[in-house]
């Protein structure tokens, strides 16, 4: 059996069984797909699908994006994590309103020039708007699928392997009729079928194609990936409330930047705080603390021990050192990772 009958029956699957009513599958348009493949690249599907319709309806074209305010937009991508991938994909929506004249390059090699667009998201969106069929989009899910097909041996990440599952995504690509059923049928497979832990062989459409099955061990491909030594890390965030309202300022750390947070300290993991203060966060002793225990986060890269406090003074006003007042109704506040707006909750919740 040749790669074109897999990409043909895959094809066919998708088309009869896959998914075919997530939100973005109702655009063949390129800012609409660019923003859910972008959205898509670390988020799953379920999370993903309330922050596109909302986002789509606050900027509606690839010029609202360009133009939005850089609150407004965080604002809109808090909560999705992976705050790079929202100023890259404004740097994208700029780029093709100043540089392209509005209109989106039409291939994938012209979208891979624009930031935070790689080989595979822009194989993914040339795939579902123009139909062209040059490159394959590879993401996580796609990988397993490949790797079992062909019984690729390793692990995700490494060259051999990436190489590999590289090289058998492109000796599939059907024609351009078929390749962005094609491309959503890799991924519906891997999502429904091909799943991670218990594949449901006996419904595989593609069964007959696949050496992991005949090998009896599909779910051994791909070989797990080796544990990330994670960087850990102790931050003590301290919220600032006065009669003024939470204070909050912009963030400068690398993994918040550009969203708002309330005073953020790093402090090194072996010191030992019996209980915070004002001081600890830099503030006069007129800020009373009280603490809020303490969290842990992990983020890919990053192991986050957050101990947190409310800082309370009734006449406190921290404008002078670059701090905004909010109101307490979280309406009003502007885009805040999520768990220190749970934080910020909290703080609030222990009053009145
Ligand atoms: N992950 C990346 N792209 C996707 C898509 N178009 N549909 C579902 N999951 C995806």
């Amino acid at each position: 059996m040749s790669n074109s009958d897999f990409a043909r029956t895959l094809a066919a699957w998708q088309r009869e069984n896959g998914r075919r009513d997530l939100p973005w599958q109702a655009y063949s348009t390129p800012y609409e797909r660019l923003v859910s493949e972008v959205m898509l690249q670390q988020t799953q599907v379920e999370t993903v699908i309330p922050y596109y319709l909302r986002f789509l309806e606050r900027f509606p074209t690839v010029e609202a994006l360009a133009d939005a305010p850089e609150d407004d937009l965080m604002r809109h991508w808090a909560g999705l994590g992976y705050y790079a991938r929202a100023r890259n994909l404004q740097r994208a929506a700029q780029d093709v309103v100043h540089l392209h004249g509005g209109r989106f390059p039409g291939t994938a090699e012209g979208l891979e020039t624009l930031p935070g667009v790689g080989p595979s998201t822009a194989a993914a969106v040339a795939a579902f708007t123009t139909g062209e069929a040059v490159s394959p989009m590879v993401d996580g899910n796609v990988k397993r699928v490949l790797a079992r097909i062909h019984a690729i041996r390793g692990r995700v990440g490494e060259k051999d392997f990436e190489a590999a599952v590289g090289a058998a995504a492109r000796a599939a690509l059907p024609g351009s009729a078929d390749i962005a059923a094609y491309t959503q049928g890799l991924m519906d497979l891997g999502s429904l079928v091909c799943r991670k832990k218990s594949p449901a062989c006996g419904e595989c459409p593609v069964r007959d194609f696949c050496r992991a099955r005949v090998l009896g061990t599909p779910e051994a491909f791909p070989q797990p990936k080796r544990p990330l030594v994670k960087t850990e890390r102790r931050l003590l965030v301290g919220v600032p409330v006065s009669r003024a309202g939470v204070w909050l300022t912009r963030g400068t750390d690398t993994i918040w930047q550009g969203l708002w947070v309330p005073v953020v300290r790093e402090t090194p993991l072996s010191e030992v705080n019996f209980g915070l203060s004002a001081a600890d966060f830099g503030l006069d002793g007129s800020w009373r603390a009280r603490s809020l225990g303490t969290m842990k986060r992990e983020l890919t890269h990053q192991r986050l021990f957050i101990e947190a406090a409310v800082l309370e003074c009734d006449s406190g006003d921290l404008s002078l050192k670059g701090f905004t007042a909010f109101p307490r109704d979280p309406a009003a506040w502007p885009g805040m990772p999520t768990p220190v707006r749970r934080l910020v909750m909290k703080a609030l919740d222990g009053e009145d």
